[in-house]
């Protein structure tokens, strides 16, 4: 081990920086610049897409409360499908596009080349106009990891649709009220979802869903393992047979900048999940630029995100970014451990995987299971691993740097949200020094802040601790949340006047290297997905048997997060552990697996203020066992019930 990684600092080798697209010495002009002037960077950046007509006005931005608006390019015209599908056909009309990867490993993958992508997403485009879908219409996706998910999505940029992909382990009621809340008018579905030779009943939750929904909505069924299911004559389509009927080329929309692209829901801390918007110009070209610049993609390489289309990490690092840069992206449709707990390495073996992009808490459960499961394959193709999601300890990232990057390979930690669009905070892997556990340096263009959680005083010295904030505007930015663009100021522009406000707590070291410390909100982080605990709390609340619930998060040693329910039942109702796996279940109905409580504590009252407001930094002590510093009790209307609730705690590890 050198000196230096004994300190923990990974500088990057020569041999890397070399060939990079951006070493040290570019990555200090470039940032000085894109901050100096952001307009004049990103008018220069802006040209790595195709603009129908170009723009003249780069950057119209404003932060202030009250009056927020974030426009990029906005006289500009594009079609996002275009630029990631039909400007390449010349070049490489014949390159891969995707590799998909199935479920199953005795399942043959497929190769879709440029040509076959727009072929098909013609086609699918074609039937959604046919099926009255045009510019402006939402339509809601919901479907396994499939090239069809790709197609759908690049169909309904291209014909200036809003798409609102919905995860596939999301429950009929969390699809249904995504669905109404955007007003959706066609669901793309598919038949099953097979994962980890498990199949989940996609178009039985999405009847179930369109229960509760406007009856006009149109349901296109991807018939995908061809097992049977139900059908609603008038209103279910069979998709595959449709596009094989559509004509083989649609023509793209000419859509402005500022036109809408997606709409993705993402968990707050309160209230009902919120519908992120982003546009597609900005989004398209911060999409693009971080996919090449952080992973340092190169011609033939083989891009992998293990990610889910159903998470904005799928959206801009499965689909637009490496498409928009002509990539060869992978999708997986499995899950880590299955068939074991190679597969990962089987698939970077088999299909020659140059950058490996995954989440923590995968690295944590592999590395549970041992290394052999790595060292059985040859991961000699890979050049580059990267990190999404959490926080990653550095147990985890010294296991991940040994056993798979084989001490050689640069490991990028990239820090953003669904709200950013694309990466805000990470090194680069020929400029940056890496430390295990830090998202290190800001990306083009992006101005971190460190405020005073309390005080909101700007924290000038560079060692410093407290909120992440944005001081500007930068292109992969949210624009607005859908229909609501009151709480799109409230959610992220009020706490912190002036900014935007990440939700995270952070520390920036003496080098000005940013350490994420975790949301500061009532957000909790499960395996890499992202929880409001409001939500946890109503699914449970809308049981019969509940009176009262409350949910925190705490540290979960695979998952990051654990989520912790204190649960108060309705006089007379016994507390029995076959209603604690009711409870589960219920949750899971409710909103889906990702949501079920980890733990769930039986509370015959819950710390309150004499206002009635519950006291959660208790709660979340408790839950840590951390609590011999409960702190001041004395405010508490009924001191007594901590008492109880620290004697009862389920987690005493
Ligand atoms: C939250 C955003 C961005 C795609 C995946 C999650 C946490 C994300 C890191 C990281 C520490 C991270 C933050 C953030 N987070 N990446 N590299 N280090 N924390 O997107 O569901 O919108 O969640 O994930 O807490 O606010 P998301």
């Amino acid at each position: 081990m050198s000196d230096q990684a004994a300190a923990g600092i990974y500088p990057p080798s020569s041999d890397f920086a070399a060939n990079a697209h951006v070493n040290a010495e570019l990555y200090a002009t470039m940032y000085a610049a894109s901050v100096a002037d952001p307009a004049a960077f990103w008018a220069e950046h802006g040209k790595r897409i195709d603009w129908i007509r170009d723009y003249t006005k780069v950057k119209n931005s404003s932060f202030d409360y009250g009056n927020v608006s974030i426009k990029w390019f906005e006289d500009g015209t594009l079609n996002v499908s275009a630029n990631c599908i039909d400007r390449h056909m010349v070049q490489r009309a014949n390159q891969t596009a995707i590799i998909w990867e199935p479920d199953d490993p005795a399942k043959p993958a497929r190769h879709i080349t440029y040509a076959e992508l727009l072929e098909q997403t013609s086609r699918m485009a074609n039937v959604l106009k046919a099926h009255g879908v045009g510019k402006g219409d939402r339509v809601v996706l919901y479907l396994p990891m499939i090239p069809e998910a790709a197609y759908a999505m690049l169909a309904c940029a291209r014909i200036g649709a809003i798409h609102s992909v919905v995860f596939a382990g999301f429950s009929p009621d969390s699809l249904a009220s995504r669905i109404n809340d955007c007003q959706a008018k066609a669901v793309i579905t598919a038949d099953f979802a097979p994962r980890g030779g498990k199949k989940t009943a996609l178009k039985a939750n999405t009847d179930k869903a369109l229960f509760d929904c406007s009856d006009k909505i149109k349901c296109l069924v991807v018939k995908h393992t061809g097992d049977q299911t139900s059908w609603v004559q008038d209103r279910d389509i069979d998709l595959l047979a449709e596009m094989a009927a559509a004509k083989p080329y649609c023509p793209y929309v000419e859509m402005g900048a500022e036109d809408p692209l997606f709409i993705l829901y993402t968990s707050g801390s309160t209230g009902r999940p919120k519908g992120v918007v982003h546009t597609s110009g900005g989004y398209l070209v911060y999409a693009s630029m971080t996919h090449q610049i952080t992973f340092d993609y190169h011609d033939g390489d083989v891009f992998w995100c293990t990610a889910d289309v159903g998470w904005v990490t799928g959206h801009s690092y499965i689909i637009y970014g490496p498409l928009a840069n002509g990539a060869t992206t992978l999708m997986f449709e499995g899950v880590p451990t299955y068939p074991d707990a190679g597969r990962f390495w089987a698939v970077c073996e088999k299909h020659k995987v140059s950058q490996f992009y995954t989440a923590p808490t995968a690295i944590r459960s592999l590395m549970g299971l041992g290394a052999d499961w790595v060292e059985r394959y040859d991961l000699s193709s890979l050049k580059l691993l990267g990190t999404v999601g959490e926080p990653i300890n550095p147990e985890a990232w010294n296991w991940y740097n040994t056993h798979v990057g084989k001490g050689t390979r640069p490991i990028v930690d990239t820090f953003w949200q669904t709200e950013t669009g694309g990466h805000m905070l990470t090194p680069l892997p020929g400029a940056t020094d890496a430390k295990p556990g830090s998202a290190t340096k800001p990306f083009f263009g992006v101005q971190p802040v460190v405020l005073d959680a309390s005080t909101a005083a700007i924290q000038a010295e560079t060692a410093a601790e407290g909120v992440l904030c944005i001081a500007d505007s930068w292109p992969g930015q949210m624009r607005t949340l859908w229909g609501d663009h009151e709480r799109f100021q409230e959610a992220y522009f009020s706490q912190y006047k002036g900014y935007y406000f990440t939700g995270d707590g952070c520390r920036r070291d003496a080098d000005g290297d940013y350490w994420i410390t975790g949301r500061v909100d009532d957000v909790i982080n499960v395996s890499g997905h992202r929880m409001g605990t409001a939500e946890v709390e109503s699914a449970l609340v809308a049981h019969e048997k509940v009176a009262e619930a409350a949910v925190v998060g705490y540290p979960h040693e695979i998952k990051g997060q654990g989520i912790y329910a204190y649960v108060t039942l309705m006089n007379g109702i016994e507390p029995t552990d076959s209603l604690r796996k009711e409870l589960e279940a219920w949750v899971r109905t409710e909103i889906g697996p990702i949501a079920k409580p980890d733990l769930i504590q039986w509370a015959p009252g819950l710390p309150k203020t004499r206002s009635g407001k519950i006291m959660r930094r208790i709660l979340r002590k408790i839950a840590e066992n951390d609590h011999g510093s409960l702190g001041d009790t004395s405010t508490l209307a009924d001191p007594s019930v901590v008492d109880d609730l620290v004697a009862n705690r389920m987690n005493r590890g």
